[in-house]
Order: structure tokens, then sequence, then C-alpha cells
């Protein structure tokens, strides 16, 4: 089997996508230090596979570790998730997020580059299209305007990419833009785990119908939208996970060197209180949740043009909104109380 090193694989995005990473017949390979997971994610990920699975529990920041890595495993690619990604966060450590998140990614490309391992998909996010009005974003839309460093960084690592590919004629990448990833794997087995008070909207809003918080903030319901409060384009995790296996067999057929970017969204924006209420329809459960003032640094409205991922990798979202919401419930069940800080 084709072995792929998944770093950042006990991460949300990251275990989804090794279930269907082994689903589609590639053998995933974590390597991943835990700072942002637990070993329960792993546990969880083995009981659903059914198998125990490679795991190198490493900073692949760490350039000597990462060769003892590629040395031992002889991957044939390498997805990236590794990062750090609190928004909030990246404004009060801005060099954290520098350091971490750009850093890694040329270690990285450094080892690839000596094991000559070419085939990279790397984790980006539709925060490098900033505020923009023109609606919905496709891949040429301007790109740059990241409102924070988090998102910055982002930008500058796909810039990385690309000029990394000009220089290396045999480097195969492709940059994927997630919008924004809910929900959780139907078997309740794996999901987010979100350190601390959530930043996100849908942990938030499962810990409020939890009673875990005591009332969900709607930041601002005086927008230029439907119903005042923003607009995002909200993924199922699995059909974002999928898209992962889609773009390593697109890479696999490329003659040519390629650096191409995909936006993974569903096409579909939805208003904060949309998702409130259909949370609450879908699970039959009372979200409580008061109007808050705006958050700052958030866009109006965002949602994906998804033309060119699905007539390109050919992949298409299979999970509706219900779908994320319900399963993001079932997770929070498991979860229970027990992880709260
Ligand atoms: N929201 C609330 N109350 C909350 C949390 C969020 O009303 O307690 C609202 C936000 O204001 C926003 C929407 O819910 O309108 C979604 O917010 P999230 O924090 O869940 O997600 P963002 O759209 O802010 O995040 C996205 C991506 C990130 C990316 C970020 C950059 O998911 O990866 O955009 O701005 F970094």
């Amino acid at each position: 089997m084709e072995k792929v090193i998944v770093t950042g694989g006990a991460g949300f995005i990251g275990s989804h996508t090794c279930v269907e990473l082994l689903e589609a017949g590639f053998e995933p390979v974590i390597v991943d230090d835990l700072r942002n997971s637990e070993e329960r994610v792993l546990k969880g990920l083995e009981k659903i596979v059914s198998r125990e699975l490679p795991i190198h529990r490493i900073d692949c920041g760490d350039a000597v570790a990462l060769n003892k890595v590629f040395e031992a495993e002889k991957p044939s690619s390498v997805i990236h998730f590794a990062a750090d990604k609190a928004v909030g966060e990246s404004v009060r450590e801005p060099l954290k997020y520098y350091s971490n998140n750009i850093g890694s990614l040329f270690t990285l490309l450094r080892v690839m580059e000596q094991h000559r391992v070419k085939d990279l998909v790397f984790s980006s996010s539709c925060t490098v299209y900033g505020d923009t009005d023109q609606l919905p974003v496709t891949e040429n839309s301007p790109t740059g305007a990241a409102a924070s460093p988090y998102g910055y960084t982002k930008v500058v690592c796909e810039r990385m990419l690309r000029d990394a590919s000009a220089a290396d004629p045999l480097l195969r990448a492709v940059l994927l833009r997630y919008f924004n990833p809910i929900g959780a794997h139907p078997s309740g087995i794996i999901g987010e785990l979100p350190i601390g008070v959530p930043n996100n909207l849908i942990p938030f809003i499962t810990q409020a119908a939890a009673g875990i918080r005591e009332k969900l903030t709607v930041f601002g319901d005086d927008y230029p939208t439907r119903d005042g409060s923003c607009i995002r384009d909200y993924i199922h995790v699995v059909d974002l996970a999928k898209a992962h296996v889609l773009a390593l067999r697109w890479i696999a057929k490329q003659k040519a060197p390629v650096c191409d970017v995909f936006n993974l969204g569903t096409g579909t924006g939805n208003t904060v209180l949309e998702a409130v209420h259909t949370f609450e329809a879908e699970n039959g459960v009372k979200v409580p949740y008061v109007i808050g003032p705006r958050r700052a640094g958030d866009v109006v409205a965002m949602y994906a043009d998804t033309t060119k991922s699905s007539e390109v990798l050919g992949w298409r979202t299979e999970l509706t909104l219900g779908d994320a919401l319900r399963d993001a419930w079932r997770w929070q069940q498991t979860l229970g109380k027990a992880a709260v800080q």
C-alpha cells in the first residue's frame, strides 16, 4: 500500500482524513506530537478502522526527528495538516504562528527534498481571501488580505509552495482552501476537541445545548444579510476528508509539474442564526443564545465557488448541514463533560 505521511493526523481534519485514506487503500502514517489533540483520538481512530496505525509522536518542525520518520517509512506522498489554527491566539502571539506554521512547512519541504518525496497536499484556508464582496469566491479571487496572523501564515505558505514548485520541476503540490469544517465522524467516535472555551461556532453551539456553556453569543445581527448575522460555508469534515484522497489520486495522474489550488466548501452560505435553528430542528434540543456585538475581524459573508474542485478533482459534497449538525451533537454526547476545561 502507498504510504502517506499525515502531519497533524491526530487533529480534527487529519483524523477524519486517515479514515478515508485507509478506506481508499492508502496507508496513512501519522506524524503528530498531540499538542492539540489527545490519545483518545488515536484510540478512536484505530477503533473505527479496526487496526493499529503507525504513529510518530514528534514535532514535524523537528528536522532531525522528521528525517528519521522519512528514513524508516519511505513514504510516497505527504498531507500536511499540522499547524496552529486559533485566529484570536494568532493576534496575541503572532510569532508563535509565523514560527510554527511557516517553519514546519519549510522543514517538511527540506526533508521531502532530501528523500525525493515529491507529492504534497497542503491545508490552506478560505481566510486567504480576506474580506471580499465577490461571492462566491473562486480560486482566482484576490488573496493576501488575510485579517489575522494565522490567515497570513496560510498566504505565505501558499507562496512558499508556488516558489518551491517553480524551482523544482518534480514537485507536485495541491493547496486545498477549506471553508468552515464542521461535524464529526458519523460513528460518534472521533470529532473536534476544542481546547478551553470554543472559538468556533459549532462547538460552542453543542456545548451550549449540552449545558456546558450558559449561552451562545451570536456575534452581530446588524450585518447586511438576510437575517443580519454573518454567512459562512459550513462543510462536513467527512466530505472534506474525502477531497484529500481525490487530491492524491489527481496528483498521481499529473505528467507535468503542478502546483494547483482548490476551494473546498459546499457552495452554499448559511447565516449563524440558520445554523442555530437547523441545529435545534435536527436534534430536538434548544440552544440558549443572545445577540451580542460584532466580533472584530469577522467578514460579512464567505462561501465557495466549487466548480473547479468538482470539475478537476471530481469532488462533490454528499452530506448536508443537517447531517453535520446531527453528527456534531452525537460527538458532543460521546465527549460528555469530561473533556471540557
Ligand atoms: N460565531 C458566533 N458566536 C460564537 C462563535 C462564532 O456568532 O461564539 C459566528 C462568527 O461571528 C462567524 C461564524 O459564527 O460569523 C463562524 O465563526 P467561526 O469562528 O466558527 O469560523 P470563522 O468563519 O471565523 O473561521 C473561518 C475558518 C478558520 C479561519 C477563519 C478566518 O473556519 O479556519 O475563518 O477568519 F481561520
